[in-house]
């Protein structure tokens, strides 16, 4: 397979799309914003809810050995002593003596700033941890750290999900929710920030399986992605070499995707073996095992950990959706969204705004806003209105015009493929239903045809 050298997309386009259309703002704008910190507005809080929700239903529910959890973003601070973070979860930091720029030093190609080419400090070990003080007295008895990662909430409650859901070995441990990294170098827009929110899985093995289980979920997540539309050849899986390895993985391989800025992590795969287990056994005290029926002894499971972020991922599929061409005689920006992540799944809109039309084309607007997040627009040409729903991913466009007053039909426009059909209001739903399915748009309901203008 040949790989492609770079991302179709620059930055700023995608940028400069988001800011527009409402998918993300900076976060606190009127003062200025915050570095790193970024809000999702209305079309990018549903693609976020989306993405969530897709990883949700493919990870959690399809599965039998899998079950989710919500575990608190604050925890008993001996977590992260057991975990390795208080002590090692840190990057080299150096600082300019000119310009006071602050980098990794890790990350340099040369001892000389980046910016300014002046000389930099020695580098010192900065922790990543957002520390905050729990109730009213600020000491260090008091202290209690933003989690920097949603794995140990899974780790500490090994042994309630054992007991309360009976599962067997092997199965997972699913969670979704923010985590919080003070990191030196930000940037690249969504990619890495200071606030940002995971998707990940905790996989408990049989020791001596852990190696097939690694294979396993390196293939299940690249398969999710491809599933949801990114394209295979913008992936690329890199394999960490033995002296990368984070301090609990006995290996790693990241999932690589090609954003507008090169090849970068998307999502990582490790193996941790037993070391959560054993830390926060020997840590609090409680044995944390599993008891073997077939041997008839006490084991430590190994642990399989995809971890995913929700803001990559949100990313990734901008830049894989995001294309430009030529419809209808005008340039059109358009994302292909898959219909499961598109913010919105359909537009209705009527051919004017006269008031016998607006309500008819309102009522069905009304129907279809019970099942799904449906948009209407009848400001300027209809042309103008496409485009505008092509430019957020809109898979289908609904016209209703003074025609369909009286054969109450409506016409259903393809965004990719720009096909339309005409079908009866009454099956419009189940109609549409089968398309956002994945149904060719000329597989016809009853009384349906084929439109051409
Ligand atoms: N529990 C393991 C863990 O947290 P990680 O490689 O540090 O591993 C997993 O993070 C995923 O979380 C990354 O692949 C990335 O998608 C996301 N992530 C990590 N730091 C991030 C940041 N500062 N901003 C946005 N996403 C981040």
């Amino acid at each position: 397979m040949t790989e492609p050298a770079k991302a179709k997309v620059e930055m700023e386009k995608l940028v400069s799309l988001c800011r527009r259309r409402g998918f993300i703002f900076p976060s606190s704008e009127i003062y200025g914003g915050l570095s790193s910190c970024w809000d999702y507005g209305p079309l990018g809080v549903e693609l976020k809810r989306n993405i969530k929700d897709a990883w949700w239903r493919a990870m959690v529910q399809q599965r039998d050995d899998m079950v989710g959890l919500d575990s608190s973003i604050l925890m008993h601070p001996r977590t992260w002593e057991a975990s390795g973070h208080v002590q090692g979860f840190s990057d080299p930091l150096v600082e300019c003596k000119s310009c006071h720029l602050r980098w990794r030093s890790d990350e340099l190609e040369s001892d000389k700033c980046p910016e300014c080419g002046g000389e930099l400090t020695e580098p010192r070990l900065f922790n990543l941890m957002f520390k905050t003080f729990m109730g009213p007295v600020e000491d260090d008895t008091s202290v209690v750290y933003l989690r920097p990662e949603t794995a140990q909430g899974m780790f500490v409650n090994f042994e309630n999900i054992l007991n309360t859901t009976r599962k067997r070995l092997p199965f997972g441990i699913a969670q979704v929710g923010k985590s919080f990294r003070n990191e030196v170098t930000t940037g690249n827009f969504i990619f890495r920030s200071r606030e940002f929110e995971q998707m990940e899985i905790e996989f408990f093995v049989r020791p001596g399986t852990d190696q097939k289980w690694f294979d396993y979920w390196v293939e299940e997540r690249i398969n999710w992605y491809e599933g949801l539309g990114i394209k295979r050849e913008n992936l690329k899986l890199r394999p960490h070499e033995k002296e990368e390895l984070a301090h609990y993985a006995r290996a790693c391989s990241d999932i690589n995707y090609l954003f507008p800025m090169g090849w970068a992590e998307l999502e990582g795969i490790a193996n941790r073996g037993d070391f959560d287990l054993v830390q926060h056994a020997s840590s609090s005290g409680k044995g944390l095992s599993y008891y073997d029926e077939e041997a008839k002894e006490h084991i430590v499971p190994y642990i399989i950990e995809p971890s995913a972020g929700v803001d990559r991922t949100f990313l990734a599929l901008l830049c894989d959706a995001y294309d430009e061409d030529e419809a209808e005689g005008e340039k059109r920006v358009l994302l292909h969204l898959h219909p499961d992540l598109a913010p919105i799944k359909a537009a209705v809109l009527p051919l004017s705004r006269k008031e016998h039309l607006a309500s008819f084309a309102r009522e069905i607007y009304a129907d279809l806003r019970k099942r799904w997040m449906v948009g209407y627009d009848d400001a300027q040409s209809i042309g103008r209105r496409y485009r505008r729903q092509d430019e957020i991913g809109t898979p289908f466009c609904v016209t209703v015009d003074f025609e369909s007053l009286e054969d109450k039909q409506v016409t259903i426009r393809e965004r990719d493929s720009l096909r339309q059909i005409r079908v009866p209001i009454d099956s419009l739903k189940a109609t549409l239903q089968a398309k956002l399915g994945g149904e060719d748009l000329f597989v016809l309901p009853d009384g349906g045809k084929i439109w051409k203008k």
